[in-house]
């Protein structure tokens, strides 16, 4: 195999051919460690710019820069070799105008080796995802509630449950798909809105709070894995509760250490070695 061949197994052509077919899994990940264990369970591992809450404490994803976006992405990409990975376009470094979608784009494939990157947005975006796909890079597409928009839509209400609403969501999704999106990630919507759209375009649909019927689903995986206590969305399923285990590690570790429990002699160094 030549040293330039691809080495990720799943690439965006092969997730858009499986629209309709078996559910395409989906989760984000931002680190080595994380994403060494979501890698060979996925179809496609997103290094989303939701990392502003999950990694940065930040209260919107409208502070990420590029250069968290390339740092994370690189960790992800080193340590996965089987699933699709994607890396969000932060908010400000693609809106303008396609030429500088492109060159962010470029920037973020070249320095991560990601197989393709996501930008929030439908009608607006359509000729920037056309600009995108017919120089070479992939776009899945993201639509409905879109979160870099936070400030414009006033929160993270459900989209869609007006008709003005609805349609203009589902112009949104016929204009991303013929634009070329290998994908398209719909978040927060109601279940028949998902279904109209699931059924209309051609590019698979990937669910966030957008009920069964997409082709596909994505989560973060913190949400899942129970990483915080007091965040709780509607959508999603509890499958850990780490946060719980972490904390009774330190507790324990602490206790420990105070007590003088540990370190004992297992974990000591002495002059000579038996
Ligand atoms: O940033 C992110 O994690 C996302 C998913 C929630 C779809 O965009």
């Amino acid at each position: 195999m030549s040293k330039t061949a691809p080495s990720k197994s799943i690439t965006p052509s092969a997730i858009k051919a499986r629209k309709g077919g078996p559910a395409i899994v989906c989760l984000t990940s931002y680190t080595a460690p994380m994403a060494q264990l979501v890698d060979p369970h996925v179809d496609l591992i997103l290094v989303g710019d939701s990392l502003a809450m999950t990694i940065y404490g930040m209260t919107t994803t409208v502070g990420v820069t590029q250069e968290m976006m390339i740092a994370h992405g690189r960790a992800v990409v080193g340590t996965s070799s089987h699933a699709c990975v994607v890396v969000d376009l932060p908010f400000g470094s693609y809106e303008e105008s396609p030429a500088q979608a492109f060159r962010t784009a470029a920037r973020i494939m070249t320095e991560t080796g990601c197989a393709a990157v996501k930008l929030e947005g439908g009608m607006t975006m359509a000729e920037t995802i056309h600009f995108l796909t017919s120089r070479g890079i992939p776009v899945m597409a993201h639509i409905g509630l879109t979160p870099q928009a936070v400030n414009a839509l006033g929160g993270y209400s459900v989209r869609g449950r007006s008709d003005v609403e609805a349609t203009a969501i589902m112009r949104d999704a016929e204009a991303v798909a013929e634009a070329g999106a290998f994908s398209v990630v719909i978040e927060k919507t109601t279940e028949p809105l998902a279904r109209a759209i699931t059924e209309r375009i051609a590019s698979p649909t990937i669910g966030i709070g957008a009920s069964a019927v997409c082709d596909g689903q994505i989560l973060v995986v913190d949400d899942l894995i129970g990483l915080f206590t007091d965040f709780r969305p509607k959508f999603v399923r509890r499958y850990a509760e780490v946060a719980q285990s972490i904390e009774a590690a330190i507790v324990n570790y602490a206790s420990d250490v105070r007590a003088r429990r540990f370190p004992t002699p297992e974990h000591v160094f002495q002059a000579h070695s038996h």
